[in-house]
């Protein structure tokens, strides 16, 4: 029996590749290469000894996704295929739309089909919106403010909506909290297209002199410094988290959702004396206008996922910040030769 990993050839999904093959799990990767890089399927290679078996699909095709479910015993999915960039799904809704939540439904219906009714999704903190008062918890009421996020939100709707309909199908709902560092070789790490949207590769980028400095967004939060403060997990952890929860959901039935956060949350500027002091480092930075849609301040409370799956953080901000410059001044173009 082999867990599917859709979207496993991206940032997370590579990671959590990693730890599953660790746990001697077989593993199948799909992935339609958008936001990531063929050579990320070697560096797994590298560091686990196992080729594992990938298909270049797009998860809206369903004819090209069939394949997958005829060619291997599938036990279980964990889904982290989508596009995941804040501003451009407010530019381009229809696409986010289509491929995130049509995609998903193309998957769902092929898990049914083949009777794989057991699954690990991929969500967000996001779905928290702006009128709740962090630390997070999983019982507060939704609610977002673009459309990547309302994807999110829709999508673990549609899973729950279908353990009504069929309850033999077993769902956790990861709600990623910042996700930032890499593996600590150095071989696999986060690898944006473009301009980074997200604080740790824009970071790292200047640290490694492809951009010249930070643009901090707004220092006039009602937060210790006054930039905006976000509870950064190291993908490492993040990634343990989801062999947690494959686990539950291979035991039980029913829909939850789980916090994947520290519970600890920082700035800004705290992320940038962080990285500094643990690298060694200058990072240059001004103060510019606060970004459309941030909030101030988003933390987790991750009881639930401690109490549930045993699960809670191990790393800490430095060890995120050290991780993190490793990965790219040993890889200061990404997966790029
Ligand atoms: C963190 C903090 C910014 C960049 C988003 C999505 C979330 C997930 C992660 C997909 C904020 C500040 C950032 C920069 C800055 N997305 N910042 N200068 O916005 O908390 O979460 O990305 O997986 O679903 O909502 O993350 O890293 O963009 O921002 O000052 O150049 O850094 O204002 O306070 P965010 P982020």
């Amino acid at each position: 029996m082999a867990i599917l990993v859709t979207g496993g050839a991206g940032y997370i999904g590579s990671h959590t590749v990693v730890e599953l093959i660790n746990e001697n799990y077989d593993v199948v990767i799909v992935d339609d290469y958008s936001n990531a890089k063929p050579e990320v399927l070697n560096r797994i290679k590298e560091l686990t000894g196992k080729e594992v078996p990938f298909h270049e699909v797009n998860i809206t095709d369903k004819e090209a996704l069939r394949p997958v479910f005829e060619q291997h015993d599938l036990e279980a999915v964990i889904h982290f295929a989508g596009f995941k960039a804040v501003g451009e799904s407010v530019a381009q809704p229809l696409k986010y739309y289509s491929n995130n939540i049509h995609g998903t439904i193309v998957l769902m219906e092929l898990m049914n089909e083949y009777d794989v009714k057991k699954m690990v999704f991929s969500s967000s903190a996001t779905v928290y919106g702006m009128n709740n008062e962090a630390p997070f918890t999983e019982d507060m009421p939704l609610s977002t403010t673009n459309p990547y996020g309302t994807t999110k939100m829709y999508i673990e709707q549609i899973i729950q909506d279908q353990f009504v309909a069929d309850n033999r199908w077993s769902a956790a709902l990861l709600r990623y909290f910042n996700p930032i560092g890499a593996h600590v070789s150095g071989r696999i790490g986060e690898d944006p297209n473009d301009i980074p949207n997200n604080l740790m590769p824009f970071i790292t980028q200047v640290a490694v002199g492809k951009r010249d400095k930070l643009s901090v967004f707004g220092n006039d939060y009602d937060t210790h410094d006054g930039t905006g403060v976000r509870d950064y997990i190291h993908v490492v952890d993040l990634a343990k988290g989801h062999i947690r929860a494959l686990e539950k959901v291979l035991e039980t039935e029913g829909v939850e959702a789980y916090n994947l956060g520290t519970g600890t949350g920082y700035s800004v500027l705290d992320v940038v004396k962080a990285f500094e002091s643990a690298n060694d480092v200058e990072i240059p930075y001004d103060i510019v206008d606060r970004r459309p849609g941030d909030i101030g301040t988003s933390y987790a409370s991750s009881a639930k996922a401690k109490a549930e799956l045993n699960w809670e953080a191990k790393l800490g901000l430095e060890d995120m910040c050290r991780d993190s410059w490793n990965w790219q001044k040993n890889n200061p173009n990404g997966y790029e030769a």
